[in-house]
């Protein structure tokens, strides 16, 4: 072992039990492996949730090398279905049910209003990206299906959330969550959308569930995703893991998916200094929001 492997191992922080220590060296190996798979960057400060995350599943597996494990995940099937388990582990997915109200109101209120009124000759589609254990995807449909019901003649829309997390989108899929959660979604949609599954869940109302769609997508294989003309791309709380110019190539291949007038939603603050051609901003002050200029308007340059 070279003296830095060695000065590393000493430094490395003690392991929380099952004797599976992670040194400095192994550590970056971790971040290097995650960011060239998921793209998703682990800074300093988020080590204890990966090195806690990953030697919990060593223990759950029997193992004590970390290495040997690594090695594992990368070869075969076996390890395709153990990195599938793994990355899911290791991925932040927290969300909630009408997370971010104002860009909701934004769908509501301008994006399909103007969708009608362009006659709504095609279905309207939509697709949350990162949309982890499918509540995103679910409120969106609440807003929009809310919405048809209240207009003379309603549209067909449908909704595809797509994460690099099986487990998480198994869970979306089920559609069945905790009472607790109820009180996350606002009051008339609760009548309208949830129903009693058991004394501890809710389940969203099968009408809804035929409209959604859940389907297993890295983001860094987005250029091989059949979906274009979109009417919406929802993308909230997923690229804040991803380094600058990933996000900016990311959402520069994203706008080309969107149809004229189709809108992507990003998370407020949550990309800076991007503009393309293609899009315009959406002049609103509590969302972050891109609306994909009719054909011609292009040429009119960035704004
Ligand atoms: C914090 S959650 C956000 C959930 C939801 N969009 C929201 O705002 O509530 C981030 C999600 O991004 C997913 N994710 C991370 N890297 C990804 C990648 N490379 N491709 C697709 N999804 C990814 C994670 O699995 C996780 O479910």
């Amino acid at each position: 072992m070279g003296g830095d492997e060695a000065k590393a191992l000493n430094s490395s922080v003690p392991p929380a039990g099952g004797g599976v220590v992670m040194d400095e060296h192994e550590f970056q190996r971790w971040v290097d492996l995650l960011e060239k798979r998921t793209g998703v960057v682990v800074p300093p400060s988020r080590r204890l949730f990966l090195e806690t995350n990953l030697r919990m599943r060593l223990q759950e597996l029997g193992y004590r090398n970390l290495a040997r494990y690594r090695d594992e995940c990368l070869v075969g099937p076996k390890g395709a279905k153990e990195w599938a388990v793994l990355v899911d582990r290791l991925t932040v997915h927290e969300t909630r049910f009408f997370r971010h109200p104002p860009s909701l109101d934004l769908v509501r209120d301008q994006l399909l209003p103007a969708y009608l009124e362009q006659g709504a000759s095609e279905a309207f589609h939509a697709w949350s990206i990162g949309c982890a254990t499918g509540e995103e995807v679910y409120s969106l449909a609440m807003v929009i299906d809310e919405f048809t019901s209240r207009q003379e003649q309603s549209f067909y829309f449908g909704i595809t959330g797509s994460d690099v997390s099986p487990p998480a989108l198994a869970v979306g899929r089920q559609g069945i969550y905790a009472s607790s959660r109820l009180k996350e979604i606002p009051e008339k949609y609760r009548q309208e959308y949830c129903e009693r599954f058991d004394d501890n869940h809710f389940r969203v109302a099968d009408r809804l569930k035929r409209r959604v769609g859940f389907a297993v997508l890295n983001l860094l294989d987005v250029q091989r995703q059949p979906m274009t003309r979109l009417d919406l791309i929802y993308c909230q709380n997923v690229l804040i893991y991803f380094p600058r110019v990933r996000r900016h190539e990311l959402l520069n291949h994203l706008v080309t998916c969107l149809k004229p007038g189709g809108c992507l939603i990003l998370g407020a603050g949550e990309v800076t200094l991007w503009s393309n051609p293609l899009v315009q901003r959406v002049s609103s002050q509590r969302t972050l929001a891109f609306r994909r200029k009719a054909q011609g308007e292009e040429l009119g340059g960035q704004e």
